[in-house]
């Protein structure tokens, strides 16, 4: 049987849109991992969503004038935006807000209160007297009382990680209105972190394994002594108290937000149809479960939330690894949008391409201490990695074998030395990527793609096939062909990292079916005789600034494609002409049980079955009105599993808000006909 994964990203607050130091302190670096052991053939689910509740969405809301759940809904839009536009893979990305994470939230609590790990104290709160409300965690700032640094939010400081309570802060303040609050005593729930202490340490002590940052500091603050942790809060804003005399409270954002992870887990499987199948990523031992975090949240993944996890007496899973990173500075300074320091997810992708952010993201990712990131050090990556070395050597492969083989991957000859070399050079680079990924170490894994790369231009050059096409063409095409053996590796080993390109390198060497798709460990063998398509660089080059600024006067320069009209990248009648747009007449079409929106249908599309799909249209359209209705459907779409059917394509339709209209052909125009 397959090992089974979760890996997991730290789910977004609900109130911004990520920078670059966000997505590569873990969405970034969690997709990587998650597709590369998915190659791998392991069972692995990839879950994330958005961190609704908690003070960061109510302070935020605020200032923006709307109710969180008008925040929510509008960044939790915008960010699965983003990330898919950044070819992130999730199985599934949810909220903490659906109804299933308030069940489970509600669970945990009231499990964890049966099982006496939760119990009532009195607390002296900092309220304010202005703003005539209790100040939990970022309602109130002061100086930290472990660090000494200003601005620290009454839950956390920023600037040295330590957890505490608001009563610690020097000098507090209300972030509002700025008053110094009274104190006032109310009533809390805590989660007793010293009768989980003994358990979190022989656990921890054990994961030797795991990055310094998120194992000694732990192990530190268990020896100082843990306190019991507040886990409610005096807001409206959250999963509400499940006791009879906590009226008006909520539970704390910390505790609900990992619940997330299972939660969306259960949501994963409901989607597809497979109700209890999340039991089996979750309990006893039968998965291995993967945080990826930034450094900050390091406290509540191995002492709070594994503290939730034993104190349920429930056989959850525990973390088997947190995979915590440092933080990414934007130009030698920390990401802030107040001083415009930094690019957003939201930017990124007009300015260049999804594969060049990812690429150069991951080659300085911060896994062991905080990393600069800069434009020109992209630049540097860009277009003397990616374009000179990787680039290059697809390249003038492809360039040679169109020139001189007639666009067909020539035979081989016998293998010389050198040539058996290669051969085992592609299988050793391999084992040095699975070896870096084993221990985690993506940026050391990605250095080990460029480096094939690297061996195979190298090999060009040594074997010179340009020369010795005249003299012994059997040893140019004998070269030719293990390059292309190489490309074809490339593509591979290179898909986790930057999936599209490594799509191009797939077709390249006239590939088929998706290089995502490919197993990881089995040796990629481009037959001779294969036809090879013309040619068209991968990369291209990042210019100077001065040198733009001088072709963007010049007037031979064509159009900026990248440029926004109308909210999408333009792109090239070439990507236009991918997609297989067809007439379709409906056959049948019935409600998707257990749904109010779906629609099953079944289509006919010229060929010889008729296909299924799924589509979102119940509430706008009666299944019984739609047989013989000629519609537009994209047919050339991966097939997706929705509530355990395989839709296989996807029907057109026009939308404002929830108003929903079908593409329909105004002449009776045979099924299956392309539209263009
Ligand atoms: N929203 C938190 C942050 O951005 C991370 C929550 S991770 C989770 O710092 F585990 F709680 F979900
Ligand atoms: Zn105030």
């Amino acid at each position: 049987m397959a090992e089974r994964y979760i890996v997991t990203s730290a789910l977004p607050y609900v109130n911004n849109i990520p920078h670059l130091g966000n997505l590569i302190g873990s969405v970034l670096p969690a997709d990587v991992y998650s597709r590369w052991l998915r190659m791998k053939g392991k069972e692995v689910i990839y879950i994330c969503g958005t961190d609704e509740h908690g003070t960061p969405i109510t302070v935020s809301a605020r200032k923006e004038g709307v109710t969180p759940r008008e925040l929510a809904d509008k960044y939790y839009a915008i960010i699965k935006d983003c990330f898919e536009r950044f070819d992130i893979k999730f199985d599934n990305f949810s909220r903490t807000t659906k109804p299933i994470h308030y069940e489970m939230t509600t669970h945990f609590f009231t499990k964890l209160h049966e099982n006496g790990y939760i119990h009532k104290e009195d607390m002296n709160l900092p309220f304010c007297p202005t703003c005539e409300h209790f100040l939990p965690d970022r309602y109130v700032e002061g100086i930290c009382p472990n660090c000494g640094a200003e601005g620290a939010r009454g839950d956390q400081c920023d600037a040295c990680q330590t957890v505490h309570d608001p009563e610690d802060l020097e000098e507090p303040y209300c972030v509002t209105c700025h008053t110094k609050p009274e104190w006032r005593i109310t009533a809390h729930w805590f989660l007793d972190l010293p009768k989980l202490a003994p358990e979190l340490k022989t656990w921890l002590e054990a994961k030797t394994d795991w990055p310094a940052n998120a194992r000694n500091f732990p192990l530190a603050w268990i020896k100082e002594g843990l306190k019991p942790r507040a886990i409610t809060r005096d807001i409206e804003w959250g999963v509400p108290v499940p006791l009879e005399d906590a009226e008006g409270k909520v539970i704390y954002v910390w505790f609900d937000a990992p619940i997330g992870y299972i939660s969306s887990t259960i949501e994963w499987c409901e989607n597809e149809g497979r109700t209890d199948e999340w039991k089996k990523y979750w309990y006893n031992d039968e998965a291995k479960l993967i945080h990826f975090l930034g450094k900050d949240n390091v406290p509540f993944h191995t002492i709070i939330w594994p503290g939730m996890l034993i104190g349920m007496r429930e056989d959850f899973n525990l973390p088997h690894y947190i995979a915590s990173f440092e933080y990414l500075n934007f130009e030698g300074q920390k990401f802030s949008k107040s001083r415009g320091v930094g690019i957003w997810i939201d930017q990124a992708l007009d300015i260049y391409p999804v594969d060049y952010w990812r690429y150069a993201l991951l080659a300085n990712a911060p896994q062991t201490r905080d990393t600069d990131f800069s434009m020109a050090e992209l630049k540097r990556r860009i277009n003397d990695e990616l374009a000179d070395i990787m680039g290059n050597f697809v390249h003038r492969t492809l360039t040679f074998t169109h020139r001189f083989f007639g666009g067909k991957i020539p035979e081989r000859g016998p293998l010389a030395e050198a040539d058996q070399e290669l051969l085992a050079t592609i299988e050793k680079a391999r084992q040095k990527i699975d070896a870096r990924m084993d221990v985690y170490d993506l940026k050391g894994a990605l250095h080990e793609v460029i480096m094939l790369a690297k061996e195979g231009n190298r090999f060009f050059n040594d074997r010179a096939p340009w020369k010795t096409m005249k003299t012994d063409p059997v040893a140019a095409g004998t070269a030719i062909n293990l390059c292309a053996q190489v490309v074809g590796a490339l593509a591979v080993v290179s898909s986790p990292f930057i999936p599209r390109s490594a799509q191009l390198m797939w077709e390249a060497v006239g590939s088929e079916g998706l290089a995502e798709e490919r197993a990881w460990d089995e040796v990629v063998t481009v037959e001779a005789g294969t036809a090879v398509p013309e040619p068209t660089p991968l990369f291209v080059k990042i210019e100077d600034e001065n040198k733009k600024k001088k072709a963007a006067k010049s007037k031979s320069v064509v159009k900026e494609t990248k440029k926004k009209e109308g909210g999408k990248p333009m792109i090239t009648f070439d990507e236009f002409e991918k997609i297989d747009l067809r007439v379709a007449v409906i056959k049948t079409a019935e409600q998707v049980e257990g749904t109010k929106k779906l629609l099953k249908l079944t289509v006919d599309v010229g060929e010889e079955e008729p296909r299924t799909l799924v589509a979102g249209i119940a509430d706008q359209y009666k299944a019984e009105d739609l047989p013989g209705r000629r519609i537009v459907v994209l047919i050339n779409l991966k097939p997706a599993k929705i509530r355990g059917i395989i839709s296989n394509g996807m029907l057109l339709a026009a939308e404002v808000g929830e108003d929903v209209g079908l593409l329909t052909i105004d002449k009776e125009l045979d099924a299956g006909a392309k539209v263009l």
